[in-house]
């Protein structure tokens, strides 16, 4: 008989787990502690965006193999595996992850089941935490009952959510003997199938491969991001400078986009979380450049706002647009979105400004009111002083002079993701700019660049 499956948190991460685990067979069960979202979830409804997974999520309602509940007695007597997938979100004060969901679930899980099952973590944890969690399951699982505990970690990227769980590039377990290895291998057993590589290690290792991902990944980013400084001091092209290194397969071009930063749910709270672990462990030289790796991604936030303040004289009474919130496109989230807070900052200074982002001005909204939220490119740049690109959604990627010059009060573009051509706007009288490269045009402080923190 197929495995029964629950996964238990019903946010991004769960929610998507759940409706591919049916879509590869399997009869599921989802689980959340929020009624409300288990209630929208079983209507189909889903609260975030993202490509195909609504899809997925109606053709199993309907199929009968995906179901919610609220109930820990219910998934405990009825799967034979239960994975945790609920957020570990950032704790105010010292950035560390704070695991109170995780130890939460897992817990009412030990208490509740019934019939030998196996614990499968996924969330994004520090290093420890599943050695710790499987003693607090051993202390208070019901006797007689067989619960083996497992790490495998997720390294799903929003918008491709279920591409990538349905075709992971690789999978990572953290497993301590045969049998629980062999359950996750029959859960994944289509992506085995297709030859995906399939890491069995330690408890630790599983959790460090998911922060180390990250943490490369956003050292690449701000490494980019540095030599934007560099070139915004001396001239050169950001983006012939990545295609050039990106041609070294050692290297690889991807995440070689100078621009803004990075945001979103996972690298900016990941690479502090890790900082706040190793330092517990008393390494806290060890990750100390993750620290200048935020710096530098913040650093992008401020050069933007010095360009505007460049190029309009000052802030005060001056209309921008701006085109993106998103942390990236075709996303809907702006947690901890470098658009939002650069828009946000504008404001502050007393811009009078423009939002539109295809799909996350509703959520932007929510976090930021005050900012004048439009339904199209054309109404925010209706009048604007500057035009600033935020995030690299398709339809402002294929923007051309021609198609703001009528709206404009004045021809002024920051192109804050370096993907638009900019010889073309020049040739058509705009003052552009884009992060990466010398601001020849400055109109009013004659500065180069910012101040470089710290
Ligand atoms: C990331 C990881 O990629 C994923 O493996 C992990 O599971 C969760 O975190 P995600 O947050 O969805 O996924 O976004 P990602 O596509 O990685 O982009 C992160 C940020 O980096 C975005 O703000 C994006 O705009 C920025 N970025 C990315 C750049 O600034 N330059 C680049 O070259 C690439």
């Amino acid at each position: 008989m197929s495995l029964r499956i629950s996964v238990i948190g019903t946010g991004y991460l769960g929610a998507t787990h759940a409706a591919c685990m049916a879509e590869l067979g399997f009869e599921v069960l989802g689980l959340d502690v929020d009624q409300a979202k288990i209630d929208s979830l079983s209507r189909g409804e889903l609260p975030f965006h993202e490509p195909g997974l609504p899809e997925l999520l109606l053709k199993h309602i309907a199929s009968g193999r995906l179901r919610f509940t609220t109930s820990y007695e219910e998934v405990g007597a009825w799967a034979d595996v239960h994975f945790i997938g609920v957020g570990t979100p950032q704790k105010a004060g010292d950035n560390a992850a704070d695991l109170t969901y995780v130890d939460a679930a897992t817990l009412s899980l030990a208490r509740n089941i019934t019939k030998d099952a196996l614990i499968v973590g996924k969330s994004t944890v520090p290093v420890g935490t599943a050695r710790r969690l499987q003693q607090l399951v051993i202390k208070n699982k019901n006797d007689g009952v067989d619960v083996g505990f497992a790490w495998n970690p997720e390294f799903l990227r929003e918008g491709f959510a279920v591409l990538d769980t349905l075709t992971p590039d690789r999978l990572v377990v953290g497993v301590e003997n045969a049998e629980a290895e062999a359950v996750l291998r029959e859960v994944y057993a289509t992506a085995l199938a297709a030859n995906t590589p399939f890491i069995s290690t330690d408890f630790e290792t599983a959790e460090l491969v998911k922060v180390a991902a990250n943490a490369f990944l956003a050292t690449k980013i701000s490494f980019i991001n540095a030599f934007s400084e560099v070139t915004e001091a001396v001239g050169g092209d950001i983006g012939t400078l990545a295609d050039a290194i990106g041609h070294d397969t050692r290297i690889g071009r991807r995440f070689l986009n100078a621009g803004v930063g990075f945001g979103g749910g996972c690298l900016p709270k990941d690479i502090r979380a890790l900082q706040a672990r190793v330092s517990e462990l008393g390494l806290e030289r060890t990750m100390r450049f993750l620290s200048e790796v935020d710096e530098i991604n913040l650093r992008r936030r401020d050069r933007v706002v010095f360009l505007a303040e460049d190029m309009l004289g000052e802030l005060a009474g001056k209309k921008i647009a701006v085109l993106g919130v998103a942390f990236k496109p075709d996303s809907d989230d702006v947690r901890d979105s470098p658009a939002l807070d650069v828009a946000a900052r504008l404001f502050n200074a007393g811009a009078d400004v423009n939002v539109y982002d295809p799909q996350a001005n509703a959520n932007a909204a929510q976090r930021f009111p005050r900012l004048n939220y439009v339904g199209s490119i054309a109404n925010a740049a209706h009048d604007a002083d500057l035009v600033i690109l935020l995030t690299e959604w398709a339809e402002f990627k294929s923007l051309s002079p021609t198609d703001l010059d009528g709206m404009v009060r004045g021809k002024r573009f920051i192109d804050g993701r370096n993907v638009l051509a900019m010889g073309v706007w020049q040739d058509a009288g705009w003052d552009i700019t884009a992060l990466g490269h010398k601001h020849l045009d400055h109109q009013h402080s004659g500065l180069t660049r910012p101040p470089i923190n710290g």
